[in-house]
């Protein structure tokens, strides 16, 4: 095998001389199989620091250009949990490589620490060949990861905004953004639904910010929670001496957006006689000030967002449907976080940095099992339940992975229990897996060694898609 690799190598270097590149090996094992990985990794121009803990993981990371760790997770997942926050946050381009015992992964909890933090993971025992392009995959990767971060960071100076502003790299979120800067290219009255806590005010200030009015004002009113005497003026504002207690001028929320973009939220509660005088505005581009008759010409972009049926008020009487179609133009609906699917532990990690950092406390991590529990739950509450769950579990904790019971999801998620035929056929694949591993894929002694005859061997290996030699 090493011989393969030496060719690989030889190969890959034809023509021009390659750096050697920085692996950092993290091992917390005192049988550790570490002159092994840097006699394989220094083969393909490697050079390998070992490193028993989290200190000398932090203090290699800062005095060489290292772009990839190889870990060995062999019991080392709840230790290896705090180390992964602190680095993760601190050098987020670096890329993990895991060493796994072929079991281990196919428990769904690991798979998903595995998923969360790790852009690649090798089998035990090693197998040279395999963990050469592993590493030089997340050598790429790094790279690519470096060039985009500076690109961002750029992008970021220029329009205000990165990319981090509305998490989530799921295709439905993707998709949320795309539209978003599309419609940030114009200036058409957007309509944002969706159900409470997906995220709709920060989608209207995503636009915003992508949109050439980014250096002027963003304003947002709540129009559920403006009183029905006051909302007018509110709104438009009002000259001294209007009313009683209108004691000086008031500009109104609609002209302080004046060049940016105003969002009405939770239009839905708007009263039906504030309504029409929103209507004038949208039709005619002006306003006047309560207790004026003077009009006031504003340019705002009108971003409205609800998360009642705004169609059915129309039918109910409790909206106007000529207001309804002015705010209908543009539509963006944001998807429940249940339909995000790994966005949920996205999020759960962003937060977590965010919440202790500004709280002062230290960088928790969550437990396989609470990556688990947030990726079982429904979330009815959507970002908003989970940012609660999590601060809470960060204040109340006083350990330094955050389980499951920590999110209160004690009574609420079990893992689900697989059928008896697919726990069947998950103990053949993982007994297959490991005897075919035991015996470096020799066909007759696996099947010696699994009691069956080669011929049930090779279908077995045809039902599994696993190709032997
Ligand atoms: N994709 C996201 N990335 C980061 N933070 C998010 C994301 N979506 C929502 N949040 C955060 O979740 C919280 C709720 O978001 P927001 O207020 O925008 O939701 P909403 O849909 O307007 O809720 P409601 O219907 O209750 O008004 C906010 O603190 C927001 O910063
Ligand atoms: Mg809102």
């Amino acid at each position: 095998m090493d011989d393969a690799i030496a060719r690989t190598g030889k190969r890959a270097s034809q023509g021009k001389t390659l750096e050697r590149r920085q692996l950092i090996y993290l091992s917390f094992r005192k049988d550790d199989i570490g002159e092994d990985v840097a006699r394989i990794a220094s083969s393909f121009m490697w050079d390998v620091t070992l490193v028993h803990d989290c200190d000398q993981l932090q203090r290699a990371l800062k005095h060489a250009p290292v772009k990839v760790v190889l870990a060995d997770l062999r019991d080392a997942v709840s230790k290896l949990g705090a180390c992964l926050v602190q680095t993760t946050h601190k050098y987020p381009n670096v890329q993990w490589v895991g060493l796994v015992e072929p079991q281990a992964a196919d428990s769904p909890t690991y798979a998903a620490f595995l998923h969360s933090y790790f852009f690649d993971f090798c089998f035990l025992p090693l197998e040279p060949l395999r963990l050469f392009f592993s590493l030089g995959h997340a050598w790429t990767m790094a790279r690519v990861a470096d060039i985009h971060a500076d690109t961002v960071s750029v992008d970021a100076g220029t329009a205000g905004i990165n990319e981090q502003g509305l998490i989530g790299s799921s295709p439905i979120m993707k998709t949320v953004r795309a539209h978003l800067k599309r419609y940030a290219r114009n200036d058409l009255p957007v309509l944002i639904t969706g159900p409470t806590g997906t995220g709709k005010e920060m989608a209207a200030r995503y636009l915003h910010e992508h949109s050439d009015r980014h250096d002027r004002p963003f304003i947002a009113v709540n129009c559920g929670a403006l009183t029905p005497s006051l909302v007018q003026s509110e709104l438009f504002g009002h000259e001294k001496g209007a009313f009683t207690g209108a004691h000086q001028r008031k500009i109104g929320r609609v002209e302080a957006a004046d060049g940016g973009t105003l969002m009405l939220d939770e239009i839905g509660d708007l009263p039906l006689e504030t309504q029409v005088s929103l209507l004038r505005f949208l039709q005619e581009g002006v306003i006047e000030r309560v207790g004026s008759d003077r009009s006031i010409p504003v340019n705002v972009r009108i971003v409205a967002a609800t998360h009642v049926d705004l169609e059915q008020s129309v039918a109910e009487g409790r909206f106007r449907e000529d207001l309804y179609f002015r705010l209908n133009v543009l539509r963006l609906v944001m998807p429940p976080l249940a339909e995000r699917g790994t966005d949920v532990v996205e999020l759960a990690q962003h937060f977590i940095h965010r919440f202790a950092d500004e709280l002062g406390l230290e960088h928790k991590v969550l437990c396989p099992a609470a990556l688990a529990a947030l990726s079982a739950y429904t979330w009815p509450g959507n970002v908003r339940e989970l940012m609660n769950r999590l601060k809470r579990a960060i204040v109340h904790s006083d350990r330094q992975a955050i389980g499951p019971a920590d999110l209160e999801f004690t009574t609420l998620v079990s893992e689900p229990l697989p059928s008896l035929a697919q726990a069947r056929n998950e103990a053949e694949l993982q007994a297959l897996s490991r005897a075919l591993v035991t015996t470096n894929s020799n066909v007759t002694e696996a099947a010696e060694m699994l009691g069956i005859s080669r011929v049930s061997m090779h279908r077995l290996i045809n039902k599994h898609g696993l190709s032997a030699p």
